[in-house]
């Protein structure tokens, strides 16, 4: 039979991509969800579940959903780059919050982190978990900060994380990049029930790609959690290799089109931050 956690478990953006497609593989699995959102959950709620409409800027709303929950997977947000006046309510003061409520229930966090914390290193560049933040705008400069969060209460409070720095997790490969970082749905599925069901992690950093030979990056903390992609980008490489934007910027990073979203230097970034010597 299927491990199910032993407290309740909150998904903040339960309405999104990424969290209806958690919804209905959760729910398959017997977990009793309580689920979140700003905009209503548009399919059937599976039976041991629970929706709430609220705001992550709302604090108060946020530590009434946690209260009994064991794990909180944040997924909820704004998921692309947007103007800093427009991230920073739901991004920066809404993982805040669910950190203030998981330091309260004693929860961990599953924080949906993102690729474009590091989306200014070229695509040449083989990564690990320890690279150096390069954000590629605003979006990913929350992310980056939503993990330095997850350090933060992590060192003072002793409330364990997950950060999954997500690649581009979607039903299909649709271009040259994501043959290096898709994730499929199967696999994200998978490293959340890991995530949330492995005993004892502290914090971390997981790549969220599937096994592609394509990837630009190493090592991690799967192993903590005992998760291992399954699924592959790699029957798509004849079809989509060739599927580039034509924007010299965009194919240089490995943040893709939002590194070239406003770009305004001359010459390149410098391959390294800090150059030695
Ligand atoms: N899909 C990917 O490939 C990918 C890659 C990297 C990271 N991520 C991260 O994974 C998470 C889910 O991604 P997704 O593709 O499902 O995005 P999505 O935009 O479909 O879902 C995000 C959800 O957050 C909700 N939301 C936005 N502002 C909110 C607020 N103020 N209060 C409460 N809810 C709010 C939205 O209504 C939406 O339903 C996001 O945090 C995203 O940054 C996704």
């Amino acid at each position: 039979m299927a491990e199910i956690p032993a407290r309740p478990v909150l998904l903040t953006g339960a309405s999104g991509a990424l969290g209806r497609m958690l919804v209905k593989g959760l729910g398959e699995a017997g977990w009793t969800l309580r689920l979140t959102d700003i905009v209503p959950f548009p399919d059937p709620l599976p039976r041991g579940a629970s929706f709430t409409r609220a705001d992550l800027v709302d604090g108060m709303a946020i530590l009434r959903l946690a209260e009994g929950c064991g794990t909180i997977l944040h997924f909820g947000g704004v998921s692309v780059e947007r103007p800093f006046s427009e991230v920073l309510g739901p991004n920066i003061q809404g993982l805040y919050h669910v950190y203030e409520a998981a330091r309260r229930e004693r929860a961990r966090v599953v924080f949906a982190s993102s690729n474009h914390t590091i989306g200014f290193h070229e695509r040449s560049e083989k990564l690990d978990q320890d690279c150096q933040f390069r954000p590629d705008g605003y979006y990913g400069l929350s992310k980056a900060y939503g993990e330095l969060m997850g350090r933060l209460y992590w060192d003072k409070h002793g409330v364990e994380n997950i950060n999954l720095r997500i690649g581009g997790s979607r039903p299909k490969v649709d271009n040259a990049r994501t043959l290096a970082i898709w994730l499929s749905y199967a696999d994200l599925l998978r490293l959340v029930i890991r995530a949330t069901l492995a005993p004892s992690v502290g914090t971390l950093v997981i790549w969220g790609a599937s096994n592609n030979s394509r990837g630009f990056w190493g090592r991690d903390g799967r192993a903590v959690i005992g998760w291992q992609p399954q699924d592959s980008a790699d029957p798509f490489i004849s079809e989509q290799a060739r599927n580039v934007s034509g924007n010299p910027v965009e194919e240089r990073y490995q943040g893709g089109p939002y590194a070239a979203i406003e770009y305004s230097r001359r010459e390149p970034s410098p391959k390294a931050l800090f150059p030695a010597g």
